[in-house]
């Protein structure tokens, strides 16, 4: 879901431009991992039941990575000093601009364990609940999934962007169905149509937004 365009808080000093996808070419410089990376124990493979197999291989997808400066660090946070040199983490993170994925390529420290390539995850069709078609997808990759829920406002704050841009809005803003409370939207969705179940939120960013954790359900 952090697909779109972020909420800033002090727009009028700090306007990051428009960028539909949400692809800004210096968003880290506005969103730094750290303000995100601080809610996220060192311990979640461990915590989640990926610490007694210490042979095991974890596979981590990062969906929308920009320019995959959240990827790696969170590829650092997660093999902090105590978990098991042996274990095997893997991170594929993808983005639909190809820039960013050759920024991305290119400044990866750990070649041999992250990969970056070009990729979008929607379907060329448009649905009336994209949103909701697209956490179904996502849902049925991950064993867990880490969700940050962009607020409304943020929708409605790119728009704007848009407009004082001299741009129209998003093609489909105005149809968009899914408004308000979007992190409980998902979370709904998520639990009633896509067997996953929430497991732990870790409280809200810097920019409000939750990150919410989600393991698929056990039948
Ligand atoms: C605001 S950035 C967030 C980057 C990163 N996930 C993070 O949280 O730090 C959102 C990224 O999602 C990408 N994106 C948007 N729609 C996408 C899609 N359909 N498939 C793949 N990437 C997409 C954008 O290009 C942009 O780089």
């Amino acid at each position: 879901m952090e697909t779109h365009v972020p909420h800033v808080s002090s727009e009028e000093n700090e306007d990051p431009g428009a960028a539909p996808y949400g692809n800004f070419i210096n968003y880290y410089s506005f969103n730094p991992p750290e303000n995100r990376l601080g809610l996220i124990p060192e311990a979640l493979l461990e915590n989640i039941g990926f610490g007694s197999d210490r042979s095991e291989r974890v596979l981590m997808l990062d969906v929308g990575c920009n320019s995959g400066d959240l990827s790696v660090a969170l590829y650092k946070h997660l093999l902090h000093e105590d978990a098991s040199p042996k274990r095997e983490l893997h991170l594929l993170g993808f983005d639909l601009d190809r820039d960013l994925i050759l920024r991305a390529q290119n400044s990866n420290p750990f070649p041999q364990n992250i990969q970056f390539i070009p990729l979008d995850i929607t379907d060329a069709q448009e649905s009336r609940a994209a949103l909701e078609a697209y956490l179904g997808r996502l849902a049925s990759l991950s064993e867990f999934l880490l969700l940050e829920a962009q607020p409304w406002k943020c929708y409605r704050s790119a728009a704007r962007r848009l407009r004082k841009l001299g741009r129209s809005d998003f093609e489909h803003f105005k149809a968009l169905e899914i408004r308000g409370d979007m992190a409980a939207h998902a979370k709904e969705h998520l639990e009633k149509q896509c067997g996953m179940e929430l497991v732990q939120s870790f409280g809200n960013t810097t920019w409000d937004r939750s990150l919410l954790l989600f393991r698929r359900r056990e039948l």
